[in-house]
């Protein structure tokens, strides 16, 4: 395992910027997610790491190598892609086994790393199977089974669950964390999905267009966003955040209307309670809006409402599809976020 660092990392495409002066530092062993929307250059960033794509500017470096210059090779990296061909005339063990019988390790060592692979991803009933014989998340595992039988330094997935069924998908996350903490290799990962950022992620860094938002642990960008972009990303339903346009908001805020204005306040859906009871804390305020509509996820239920004109989502466990007209809804004001002119977070 090893450290990777990228320091004004840059990609263009002619003249166009896709990755903008990124600077990362990963420790080995890390689990890190790149987290952003499609084209913001998480790809890119990945493919530029594992040498198959070349850099504009800056350097990466693999634990102390400068590796800018290195062949794919040569890096002792691993990458699984979303779509994962399995050759469907091989054998399971044949598959994973492939890359080595390409480098030329002899056959008892090479039987030797499969049967190891194959253990730690528990494929070792399936080894004599053909892929069409496997699920997809088997499939994928087999996948993940021909890049770790090199023992790479670094783990690189870019967006290897976005194929599977949602059940799939949440299964395979715990098994990914699982064999993350088995084999303790840096792994860097890519997604859209703040789901699988939340729970997979040491540290998660949000890309926005070429560029990094924030870096941090999963709970510290949840609960202190540094911006609006990063509070929309991360959080489903996403946060409600509204322009502070008159003075009814200031004072529901109990904010001072003359330094604040221009500025925008954010609260989560999960933090507006229909109950006073329900919030926690002392700081508690309020505000009066209407119910628009409901729509019932099961276990919770999510009220759409108008305040001032915006609209506002709630999620609430207490289910009542029969709610409508006016309502108050409750919260703690610790648990807003005011964001400047600019978008970015300012402490309240
Ligand atoms: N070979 C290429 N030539 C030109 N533009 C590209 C190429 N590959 C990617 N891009 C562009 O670079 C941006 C970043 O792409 P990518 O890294 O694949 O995004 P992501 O993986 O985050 O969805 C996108 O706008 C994409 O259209
Ligand atoms: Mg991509």
């Amino acid at each position: 395992m090893a450290s990777v660092q990228f320091s004004n990392l840059e990609k263009n495409y002619g003249t166009t910027p896709v990755v903008k002066k990124i600077n990362l530092e990963i420790e080995h062993g890390e689990f890190i997610v790149l987290l952003g929307p499609s084209g913001c250059g998480k790809s890119t960033t990945l493919r530029m790491l594992a040498g198959l794509e070349s850099i504009s500017g800056g350097d990466i470096y693999i634990g102390d190598e400068l590796v800018n210059d290195l062949h794919p090779i040569e890096r002792n990296i691993a990458m699984v892609f979303q779509s994962y061909a399995l050759y469907p005339h091989m054998t399971v063990a044949q598959n994973i086994g492939f890359s080595l019988e390409n480098l030329k390790v002899e056959k008892s060592l090479r039987e030797t790393m499969v049967r190891d692979v194959a253990e730690v991803l528990e494929l070792t009933p399936l080894l004599d199977r053909k892929p069409k014989d496997l699920s997809g998340g088997q499939r994928q595992r087999v996948a993940m089974g021909r890049a770790m039988v090199r023992t790479p330094e670094v783990f690189l997935f870019d967006e290897p669950l976005s194929n599977l069924d949602a059940k799939l998908r949440g299964q395979m996350r715990k098994e990914i964390k699982a064999l993350h903490q088995k084999v303790q290799t840096t792994v860097i990962y890519v997604t859209h999905d703040q789901v699988e950022a939340m729970t997979l992620a040491d540290r998660i860094v949000i890309l926005n267009q070429g560029k990094i938002e924030q870096v941090g642990r999963p709970k510290e960008i949840f609960d202190a966003p540094k911006n609006v972009f990063v509070a929309k990303f991360i959080g489903a339903p996403e946060m409600n955040i509204f322009a502070l346009s008159n003075e009814q908001m200031f004072s529901d805020f109990e904010l001072s209307n003359i330094n604040h204005s221009g500025m925008s306040i954010g609260i989560r859906p999960q933090n507006l309670f229909l109950n006073k009871k329900e919030v926690k804390g002392d700081q508690i305020s309020f505000i009066d809006a209407e119910v628009t509509g409901t729509e019932l996820l099961g276990s919770s239920l999510h009220i759409e409402c108008k305040y001032q004109d915006k609209k506002l989502v709630v999620e609430t466990a207490t289910i009542d599809t029969s709610i409508k007209g006016d309502i108050r809804l409750y919260f703690n004001k610790t648990q807003t976020h005011l964001f400047d002119q600019n978008s970015n977070t300012i402490p309240r």
